[in-house]
């Protein structure tokens, strides 16, 4: 059985599809067979795997828009694509999903629960299987994903706007826990931080503060080796294992796996 995972935030430009891709690849390189699935019209993680125009060219039939039309009836097959990477597959997402980016997914019945089934199907052939959603809490793609999985993750960056979407995720969070009771917030990590600035320190600070165990003591740094290694289509451990972010990537992964775990524990002794 698959863990499942969805990585999402109210705002673009926090580092999802990046998280997305790098601890994608460091499951799939450690052994696990994991599924990335893209909930994004925008397709960033899709064209990262199969390139801008054969994205273009997909049929919605061969994409995760299948799930919300009801005249498709799409196989696990038709839906998941082998990547270039070992262990590691790709259900895309193109432009064909903007239709169903519903604002009030809520009020659409059983619509909203449109990944349910495929997660659920994916969850029995993989051991990984990782949503990376748009950048809006309350649209259909988000909230379906949500009622979708058992965790939750939210990347977020050392500044006041980020900050700000804490509220719209928790809310989202405590909505979709009413529908999904087995969804679990895994908590926040501090993507893109620069070290020695110290608005970036004050904030962290902050947000440990506030948030205490809800935040990853992994912190993500913005650093050049992560945009190249998206330049050259690789994640960052498969680009160069020894930089100090392929490390930090490796160690969210594994911090991740932690958290999973203690979550794991708590139930069964609960
Ligand atoms: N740790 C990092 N260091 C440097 N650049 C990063 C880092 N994480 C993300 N980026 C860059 O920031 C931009 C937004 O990242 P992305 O993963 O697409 O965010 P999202 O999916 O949340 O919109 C991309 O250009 C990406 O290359
Ligand atoms: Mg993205």
């Amino acid at each position: 059985m698959a863990k499942t995972i969805c990585v999402f935030t109210n705002k673009g430009g926090t580092g999802k599809t990046t998280t997305v891709t790098n601890i994608g690849y460091v499951f799939a390189s450690q052994g696990a067979k994991v599924l990335l699935v893209d909930l994004d019209p925008q397709s960033s993680l899709s064209k990262f795997f199969l390139g801008s125009e054969a994205v273009h060219d997909l049929h919605r039939s061969q994409t995760v828009a299948a799930l919300f039309d009801d005249t498709c009836e799409p196989t696990l097959k038709d839906l998941v694509h082998p990547t270039a990477f070992d262990n590691l597959f790709l259900t895309p997402a193109s432009e064909h999903l903007k239709k169903h980016n519903h604002p009030e997914p809520h009020k659409l019945g059983q619509l909203q629960f449109s990944l349910q089934d495929f997660v659920a199907e994916a969850s029995e052939h993989f051991d990984f299987v990782i949503l990376d959603c748009p950048p809006d809490v309350s649209n259909m793609p988000t909230w379906a994903s949500l009622l979708a999985v058992q965790f939750a993750v939210s990347p977020i960056l050392p500044e006041r706007f980020s900050m700000q979407a804490i509220a719209g995720v928790d809310k989202q969070l405590a909505a979709a826990r009413e529908v999904n009771n087995r969804l679990t917030f895994l908590g926040y990590f501090l993507s893109q931080r620069r070290s020695r600035i110290s608005l970036h320190d004050a904030i962290e600070d902050n947000l440990r503060g506030l948030q205490r165990d809800r935040v990853f003591d992994t912190v993500v740094p913005q650093t050049i080796a992560i945009s190249e290694a998206q330049q050259m289509g690789k994640p960052i451990t498969n680009y160069d294992n020894s930089t100090p972010a392929a490390k930090v990537t490796v160690q969210l992964a594994a911090e991740l796996l932690g958290r999973i775990a203690n979550i794991s524990q708590q139930r069964r002794a609960a």
